[in-house]
């Protein structure tokens, strides 16, 4: 802003901001008193509506750098070259807290992160948690309201929590890693990220490959226990945003070391779990993690509204040479956050600074709605045209898949090894004698709260059917503590 005297909105100099005009002194205030209606008015319009799930974050803008040659799997621009690199928006968040909710709490983190790269902007939004607690889209708004606050109560309730994971036996994988030691980062800077899902790349040829994304802290893993979160949360409610920002004034910038999963396209069909079920990792066993990249975050926002709050990802932002899977969450997703940013921030949400294209220019035939800014000037709105206008390439971003058989409501395609099980029950088993104790404290503590007994059982049923002992010794805690 530059200097001068405090204007109104319309720009005309304000001669006194701290007294409203009044007819005489001691007087009624008057309509013609245009600044006090304009700032109470102004005022009353600074909210917009908080994002439905992760309303609770912060964000950082950094490089992103390839370091290894990934062109034989996919033709991304960004990635074609070794050295070659991107500028990146990131924004952390939590899950189910709402604005100003405390940071140091047991939830997953968003890990979204935007690629402005010169194809257009890719969006990769994920979380710290490589699975997921449901496998289909349709699932999602019930499995959130247990998450939110309970109609009746305006509270969190551990009965919709655990009554829902406890009908939902597919959560156990994720649920097991969210109540275990990396359930509460310290930091947004001490947590990995993961893709999480499965996504397309494909290569010059139009070879396609099957990809999970890691992203592994360079900071090294730090995390909170239960007693220490509920203290912090208390005290320093911010913990995590102030972390980060404060970590990148210092000049200590963060960074990842980002790695894929590669699966050929032809083994999927025979792999032993559904690589496109959003619950269950590859192990690197299968598929060994692949180093391409360095994420560095290196500038804070000036302004957290305009960049923050406002701020949009999207699953659909795919550029060329990346693309869905059909894994039904994905599928869901992609209709969902283009959806909620027209809502939230409004239909010209792209044109925002931090979220319009920043190596390339977006070239539509979109026009017009509310807060347009005319940038398009007077170019012509239609295609075809034989004005110069954009033009169609003809090549799409993603390679099509083949499909078979009828329409209808169906379940994911289950493979030899699947069952919801299996994966929580290795996860438990690779933990020390330590993380065991504190996974099941960690449980026990939260489905003590429960009020009905069969809501308990059918919960820690689940956790039995991962690994016997898991399911004992829990079973034992929760009695302990309910009596
Ligand atoms: C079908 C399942 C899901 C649906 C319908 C869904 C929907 C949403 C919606 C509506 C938002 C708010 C967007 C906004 O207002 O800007 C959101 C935010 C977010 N979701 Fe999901 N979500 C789903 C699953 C997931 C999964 C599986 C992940 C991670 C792997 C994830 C990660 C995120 C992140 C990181 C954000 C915050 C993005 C930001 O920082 O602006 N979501 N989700």
């Amino acid at each position: 802003m530059t200097q001068g005297p405090l204007t109104t909105e319309a720009g005309a100099p304000v001669a006194d901001n701290q007294n409203s005009e009044t007819a005489g002194v001691g007087g009624p205030v008057l309509v013609q008193d245009q600044l006090l209606l304009e700032k109470l008015a102004h005022f009353n319009r600074e909210r917009i509506p908080e994002r439905v799930v992760h309303a609770r974050g912060a964000g950082a803008y950094g490089t992103f750098k390839v370091t290894a040659d990934v062109t034989k799997y996919t033709r991304a621009k960004f990635l074609s070259e070794v050295g070659k690199e991107t500028e990146v928006f990131l924004r952390f968040s939590t899950v189910a807290g709402n604005l100003g909710a405390a940071d140091a709490v047991r939830d997953p983190r968003g890990f979204a992160v935007k690629f402005y790269t010169e194809e257009g902007n890719y969006d990769l939004v994920g979380n710290n948690t490589p699975v997921f607690f449901i496998r289909d889209a349709i699932k999602f708004p019930d499995f959130i309201h247990t998450q939110k606050r309970d109609p009746y109560t305006g509270s969190q309730e551990a009965d919709n929590v655990f009554d829902f994971w406890g009908l939902s036996p597919e959560s156990t994988h994720q649920v097991t890693w969210l109540f275990g030691d990396r359930g509460i980062p310290a930091s947004y800077r001490h947590m990995d990220g993961f893709g999480s899902h499965t996504y397309q790349w494909n290569n010059e040829a139009g070879e396609v490959f099957w990809v999970k994304y890691h992203f592994k802290t360079d900071q090294g893993i730090k995390n909170l226990t239960a007693e220490e979160a509920e203290i912090l949360a208390g005290k320093d409610p911010d913990s995590h945003q102030r972390d980060l920002r404060e970590a990148i004034e210092r000049g200590e910038f963060p960074s990842w070391t980002v790695y894929v999963q590669v699966m050929p396209a032809a083994e999927a069909a025979t792999y032993r779990f559904n690589p496109f079920d959003l619950t269950k990792v590859w192990p690197h066993a299968d598929y060994p993690l692949i180093e391409f990249g360095k994420l560095e975050l290196n500038r804070n926002p000036e302004n957290i509204f305009a960049e923050v709050e406002q701020s949009i990802f999207s699953p659909a932002h795919f550029v060329p040479g990346i693309g869905p899977s059909p894994d039904k969450m994905l599928q869901g997703r992609l209709f969902a956050y283009g959806d909620a940013h027209r809502y939230r921030v409004g239909i010209n949400a792209d044109h925002l600074p931090v979220n319009r294209p920043h190596a390339t220019e977006a070239r539509t035939n979109s026009r017009d709605g509310y807060l347009y800014d005319g940038r398009h000037k007077g170019a012509k709105n239609y295609e075809p045209n034989s004005f110069g206008g954009p033009f169609q390439t003809g090549r799409p971003l993603w390679q099509p898949i083949s499909v078979t058989g009828v329409t209808g409501e169906t379940v994911t395609p289950v493979h030899a090894e699947d069952n919801d099980f299996v994966q929580a029950g290795n996860l438990y088993r690779l933990m020390t004698e330590e993380e065991k104790e504190r996974l099941v404290k960690n449980l026990a503590n939260a489905i003590s709260g429960v009020t009905r007994d069969d809501i308990a059982e059918r919960a820690i049923n689940n956790f039995r059917q991962a690994d016997e002992d898991f399911g004992k010794r829990l079973e034992a805690a929760v009695q302990a503590l309910r009596g």
